[in-house]
């Protein structure tokens, strides 16, 4: 009836397998299965079933069967959902795994542009930093402790650069280094770089300032071209984080014009109580002199040359007339206080300075050069003091040429706010050694009898008085043996600006 059926199969399946209790599945060829007829594969599988409800030792194997169609339907959905399953998972990894990338890739980019920005930020703060530092009109410089430079600023280098020992005396500064380098002189040690002298003086403030383990000021001056500068320092130790001194930095303020100042202030001091001085004694002394000096030519009459008395005479007239002069510059000085005119033609009152020196200067064998322009501006002060202090200038310079004659050269020119008058003389020049005492009230180089020493410093005070300058040149063959000597002095005086 069941053609299909392979009981062969199947009582393999139950002898072998079922009947001794094993678990297991097997295939087997059927012709029917829930009332389906035809042949079909059915797939069998079986387990032995224990239980005490069972007599010992006897043991049940139950088996369900079903078509191989059927169970391939079942696995393969369950195939197909199983590779669904795992697909939307791998699919929701993936997407996580995307996201989670995304993320970190933002995050990572917010944490690149915060890294940037701050370093943006810190790079902004060091220029900030180091323009403060290069602008300085301080002198800012850090050296280690081994006296190396780390750091020079810009108006460090400006004078630093001055003192620099080249190699050719002994420094490791090539010759043809370019001295406004800052770089030039990172990392080397002060020895190499300056006069044996000066390291010194710093290394004894260094050592001052590192025994005190606090800041330090001192005062220095250095000579940086023929002109003085002081500098007034302040060296302070930096500490690293663990407290250890490991640097000093160094803070110099150029207070040379202060010092002049005050030097200025001093002088004009000292003007002005010689002044007052001068104004009452100098009436006192008039007197007697124009006395004196009255006599002494009423004598000469009498006593003319050749006569016993007459060189005694002489010697009285000559050392009154010596007093007479003290006395009109003393009063010059008292005179300082009251200006008579506010503005000067320096033109007009050249000439008629000119006019007067004139044939005094031929005695001497001067020869005169002037050099002027035809129209000058006027310029502010009186013209009284502007001659006496031309005067006093050109009396100083026929002085420098006494012995032997030379070249007075008086020129005038404007420029910009200012006009310039010069006195040159190619006379014996003014030694270094003595340039700072020439303004001094009484200070002379000259014989007793022949200078007072008050000529200087009365052009001074009057070029105080208006806001004139006066400032010289000068070279004697003390300092310079092979060069020709002479002086000039220079009085710059401010244009006079008519308001509109
Ligand atoms: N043109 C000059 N050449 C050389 N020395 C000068 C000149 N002008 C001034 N001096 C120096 O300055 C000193 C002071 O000058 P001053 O004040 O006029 O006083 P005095 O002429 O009475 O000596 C002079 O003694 C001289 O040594
Ligand atoms: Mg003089």
């Amino acid at each position: 009836r069941r053609p299909y059926i392979k009981f062969t199969q199947i009582n393999r399946i139950m002898k072998d397998l079922m009947l001794r209790g094993e678990e297991g599945v097997g295939v087997y060829e059927s012709g029917w299965h829930r009332g389906i007829e035809g042949q079909m594969s059915k797939l069998i599988a079986f387990t032995p079933v224990k239980s005490g409800a069972l007599a010992l030792g006897s043991l049940w194997s139950v088996a369900v069967t079903a078509p191989i169609s059927e169970v391939s339907v079942t696995v393969r959905q369950v195939y197909i959902r199983h590779f669904a399953a795992e697909a939307a998972l791998i699919a929701v990894m993936f997407i996580f795994g995307l996201l989670v990338f995304i993320y970190q890739r933002r995050v990572s980019e917010a944490l690149k542009a915060r890294v940037k920005q701050t370093e943006a930020d810190l790079q902004e703060t060091e220029r900030v930093y180091q323009r403060i530092v290069e602008q300085a009109t301080d002198l800012i410089y850090i050296l280690d402790l081994e006296m190396r430079v780390v750091l020079f600023n810009r108006h460090s280098i400006e004078i630093f650069s001055n003192l620099v020992v080249t190699e050719k005396d002994g420094g490791v500064i090539p010759e043809q280094a370019d001295l406004s380098r800052g770089e030039l002189y990172v990392g080397k040690k002060l020895a190499g770089l300056f006069r044996p002298a000066d390291v010194e003086f710093m290394r004894r403030q260094i050592d001052r300032a590192l025994e005190r383990k606090a800041s330090y000021s001192f005062e220095q001056t250095l000579t940086i071209r023929a002109r003085k500068v002081h500098l007034s320092t302040k060296l302070i130790p930096i500490r690293n984080d663990r407290g250890e001194v490991y640097q000093l930095l160094g803070i110099s303020r150029d207070i040379t014009e202060r010092m002049e100042m005050e030097q200025r202030i001093y002088n004009t001091e000292k003007l002005a109580s010689i002044g007052t001085l001068a104004a009452g004694v100098a009436h006192e002394i008039n007197n007697p002199l124009a006395i004196i000096l009255g006599f002494a030519d009423l004598m000469l009459e009498r006593f003319p040359p050749g006569h016993p008395e007459y060189e005694d005479l002489k010697v009285i007239e000559y050392n009154a007339n010596h007093a007479k002069k003290v006395v009109e510059d003393l009063l010059g000085f008292a005179r300082i206080t009251e200006g008579l005119e506010d503005t000067v033609d320096i033109g007009h009152s050249m000439n008629t300075v000119i006019n007067i020196i004139k044939n005094t200067l031929m005695t001497k064998k001067i020869q005169l050069v002037t050099e002027s322009p035809d129209q000058l501006p006027r310029v502010r002060g009186d013209t009284r003091e502007f001659q006496q202090v031309i005067f006093n200038l050109i009396n100083n310079s026929m002085a420098s040429m006494e012995k032997s004659g030379g070249t007075l050269t008086l020129s005038t020119h404007a420029e910009g706010e200012w006009v310039h008058v010069s006195v040159t003389d190619t006379g014996v020049g003014i030694p270094d050694r003595i340039k700072a005492q020439i303004f001094d009230p009484f200070f002379t180089t000259k014989k007793v009898g022949e200078g007072t020493g008050l000529g200087l410093s009365l052009c001074y005070g009057i070029v105080r008085k208006y806001s004139w300058k006066i400032f010289f040149t000068s070279s004697s063959a003390e300092d310079h043996p092979d060069q020709p000597t002479g002086t000039t002095f220079t009085v710059s005086m401010p244009i006079y600006q008519t308001r509109e």
